[in-house]
C-alpha cells in the first residue's frame, strides 16, 4: 500500500533495504536506498510522478494496482530517466498504454535511448504547467542535476517540490520523514550524496537554486526521488547545497595513504603528528585507500581544506587503490583545495612525484615537493615527516 505524506499526494516507490552499491560498484550505498514515487491525486486527473528501479518493476505495478485502478492515471511526470527511476515504465506501460508522459527533450531522448519505444511523449521546459484540477503542477528544467534531462516539478496547492535526486540520499529509513529519521545519518548521506554525484556540477546548482529562490515559491516540503522527504524547514537541506556547491571547506585535512608494509603509514601518522602540533584546532583524519570506502574517503576530501596522498612506488607506479581514487577525485571536480604527496621507497622513489602530478591533474593546488623516506622510516625519517607536517600547515595558510 502506498503511503500518504499530503491530502492529494501518495508516496508508492520502493524502499531497498540491501541495496550497498549504486551505479555499478562506483557508489556504496551502506545505508540502502529508496526509489521514490508519487501518485499526486487532482480534482480533475491523477498523475504519477516517477517510478523505480528495474528489478522493482513487477512488484511496483502489482503495488500501484492496489492503490489505484490504474485506467485512473492520465499522465506520467519523468522528472529525470536514469533506470532507478525509469526503470518500471515498461512493465507500467503494458497495462496502461498511449498515456503522456511529460518530460523535457533531453528526457524523451534518454527514454527513447534506453526502452526503443515510440510512446507518447509531451515534452515541457521550465514555466510550462498541468492543471490536474485544484492543483497545477508547474515544471522546472533543471540540467546537470545531475543529468541533462532533470527537471523538478512544483506543486502549488500543497507546496510540494518534486526535485527527483537533487537534495536525496541514499538512505532507507522506517520513515518517509527525516525529521522522523537519524538526521546524523540522513545528513551524512546527503553530503556523501551530494559529494559523489552532484558536485560536479555545482555551478549548475549555485544558478538553479538561485533561480528557483528568485520564484518565491512557497516549498513546504520538498520530496526527492532518494531516501527521506525534507518536511521540517526543507530550505535546511537547500542552504546546504548552496554551502556545498560553494567550494565547500571545513577546518580539516584528510590523510590518504597506500602502504605495502606500513611504512608509508608510519609517515602518515608522523605527518599528522606534525599537522596537530603546528595547529591543534584543525581536524585530522587519516584513511587508508585500500580498507577504507572510497566514497567515504572522496566526502572527507570534499570536507577538508586539504589532503596529503600518500603511496609507495610500486613497480613503476601507484597503487592500484591510490590510482583509483585520484581519477575519481579528477572527475568529482572539487576546488579550492590544497594538496601534497608522501611515500616510502626503496629505490627508484618516483611515487611522490607521480602523485604531486596526479593530484594537480585532479585539481588540487599542490604546496610543495612532497616528502619520501627510503625503506622503513627510523626515528630520524619521523622527525621530518612531523616537520613535514608543520610545515605544511604553514604552507597552506599562506598559499
Ligand atoms: Fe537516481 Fe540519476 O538517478
Amino acid at each position: 500500500m502506498g503511503k500518504k505524506i499530503s491530502d492529494r499526494v501518495t508516496w508508492v516507490g520502493k524502499t531497498d533495504w540491501e541495496l550497498t552499491h549504486f551505479h555499478g560498484d562506483e557508489l556504496s550505498t551502506f545505508d540502502g536506498s529508496s526509489y521514490n514515487s508519487y501518485l499526486v491525486r487532482g480534482d480533475a486527473k491523477t498523475v504519477l510522478i516517477d517510478t523505480v528501479w528495474l528489478p522493482y518493476d513487477k512488484e511496483f505495478v502489482q503495488r500501484l494496482k492496489d492503490e489505484i485502478d490504474l485506467k485512473e492515471i492520465s499522465a506520467i511526470i519523468m522528472n529525470h530517466n536514469e533506470i532507478d527511476h525509469s526503470g518500471a515504465l515498461p512493465e507500467l506501460l503494458r497495462e496502461i498504454p498511449g498515456v503522456p508522459i511529460y518530460c523535457t527533450k533531453k528526457g524523451e531522448a534518454i527514454m527513447r535511448g534506453h526502452y526503443h519505444q515510440d510512446w507518447n511523449y509531451v515534452n515541457v521546459k521550465t514555466g510550462d504547467k498541468l492543471d490536474i484540477g485544484g492543483t497545477i503542477l508547474t515544471f522546472i528544467e533543471a540540467p546537470m542535476l545531475h543529468w541533462p534531462d532533470t527537471m523538478f516539478t512544483y506543486m502549488d496547492s500543497e507546496s510540494i517540490l518534486f526535485s527527483n535526486d537533487a537534495f536525496g540520499q541514499h538512505f532507507a529509513s522506517e520513515s518517509l520523514y527525516a525529521d522522523e529519521s537519524d538526521l546524523c545519518s540522513v545528513m551524512y548521506e546527503a553530503e556523501k550524496y551530494y559529494t559523489n554525484i552532484i558536485n560536479p556540477y555545482s555551478p549548475m546548482v549555485t544558478r538553479k537554486i538561485k533561480e528557483i529562490l528568485g520564484m518565491s515559491l512557497d516549498v513546504k516540503m520538498i520530496a526527492p526521488s532518494h531516501g527521506v522527504i525534507w518536511r521540517h524547514d526543507p530550505m535546511m537541506i537547500v542552504k546546504k547545497y548552496l554551502e556545498w556547491a560553494d567550494a565547500y571547506q571545513e577546518n580539516r585535512i584528510t590523510i590518504v595513504y597506500d602502504t605495502m608494509w606500513n611504512s608509508t603509514r608510519k609517515m602518515a601518522e608522523a605527518i599528522a603528528d606534525g599537522i596537530s602540533e603546528a595547529d591543534p584546532s584543525v581536524a585530522v583524519r587519516i584513511m587508508n585507500a585500500s580498507k577504507d570506502d572510497k566514497n567515504d574517503i572522496l566526502t572527507e576530501v570534499f570536507r577538508s581544506k586539504a589532503v596529503l596522498f600518500g603511496c609507495p612506488t610500486i613497480n613503476y607506479g601507484l597503487s592500484f587503490a591510490i590510482g583509483g581514487l585520484l581519477e575519481m577525485a579528477r572527475g568529482l571536480r572539487f576546488k579550492n583545495k590544497k594538496a601534497a604527496a608522501f611515500g616510502s621507497y626503496g629505490w627508484s622513489g618516483d611515487s611522490v612525484k607521480l602523485l604531486s602530478e596526479h593530484l594537480a591533474q585532479a585539481g588540487f593546488k599542490v604546496v610543495n615537493e612532497g616528502i619520501k623516506e627510503i625503506w622503513i622510516p627510523d626515528e630520524g625519517a619521523l622527525a621530518r615527516c612531523r616537520n613535514f607536517g608543520r610545515d605544511f600547515v604553514a604552507q597552506i595558510a599562506s598559499e
